[in-house]
């Protein structure tokens, strides 16, 4: 777990009138997009021209990403609309940026905070991975006042069990997801915006017949199954899922 209880990045001020004011601004320019015929959209080059907040691409600024590889520009204005997304793109072209810019925003512009528990669950096939992931999150994410955790196992399951609760995102593997929905007491996912399964298809060979992975387990009382966290009541508002390979066993598996 890093970061428990505190934020991303550095302590910000209160949310100001600009906050409100971008996220109306953003809100629009995305229901503009959303409306728009999918090949009549001029896809942006340059994280500055993408509809998102100016935290997301201060951030970006900061780490030094300035254009959008292929699979960005193809994923991340839908990601941004808020639907969902099965891709697959070779290793090495910039899938976690495509993932992570989306989850960011959706909770930004949900004006989501520390009072509003677990928005956004990264799954990833292995420690290495969601270690990966994290550490971009974190670069990324600097500028937000969201929360974040990792949960990868190696280590011990009570010191994590102290915070996770209090945890905005989180990045894990599926096996210590799985324990914490076991064992940790009030671990809610219940208010879940944003599901991402990263290197999907390898988690589904994880996880066998279950599709979704493990969190959707029937009766499990932390996380509601899909069709019902897509219902009005819970809100999520996309599921994405990333692969290094398209291949029809990927795509059946995750429809
Ligand atoms: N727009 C960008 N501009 C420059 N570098 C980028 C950009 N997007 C991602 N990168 C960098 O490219 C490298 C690979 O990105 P990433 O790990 O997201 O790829 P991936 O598609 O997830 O690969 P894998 O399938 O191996 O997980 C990382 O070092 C990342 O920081
Ligand atoms: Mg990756």
């Amino acid at each position: 777990m890093k970061r428990p209880g505190g934020g991303l990045g550095k302590s910000q001020p209160k949310r100001t009138k600009r906050e409100a004011d971008e996220v109306s601004s953003l809100e629009s320019q995305l229901g503009e997009a959303a409306g728009a015929p999918a090949d009549s959209q001029d896809v942006a080059k340059r994280f500055d021209d993408l509809p998102i907040s100016e935290y997301t691409k201060e951030g970006l600024r900061e780490a030094g990403f300035t254009r959008l590889t292929a699979v960005q520009r193809a994923a991340l204005l839908p990601a941004l609309c808020g639907r969902d997304l099965l891709g697959a793109a070779k290793t090495g072209s910039g899938k976690t940026l495509a993932f992570l810019i989306p989850v960011l925003e959706v909770l930004y512009r949900r004006r989501w905070s520390s009072m509003d528990g677990l928005g956004a669950l990264i799954i990833s096939p292995t420690r290495e991975l969601a270690l990966q992931i994290f550490d971009e999150l974190r670069k990324v994410g600097k500028q937000h006042q969201f929360s974040a955790g990792l949960l990868i196992g190696g280590k011990q399951v009570k010191a994590e069990q102290q915070h996770v609760n209090g945890m905005n995102m989180l990045v894990c593997t599926p096996g210590r997801l799985l324990q914490h929905m076991d064992e940790t007491p009030g671990f809610d996912c219940s208010q879940l915006q944003v599901l991402v399964l990263d290197e999907a298809d390898r988690i589904l060979d994880m996880v066998g017949e279950c599709c979704y992975a493990p969190l959707l387990r029937p009766g499990c009382p932390c996380m509601p199954p899909l069709h019902q966290l897509q219902s009005p009541d819970f809100g999520l508002q996309s599921m994405i899922t990333f692969a290094s390979v398209w291949n029809h066993k990927y795509r059946n598996r995750c429809k």
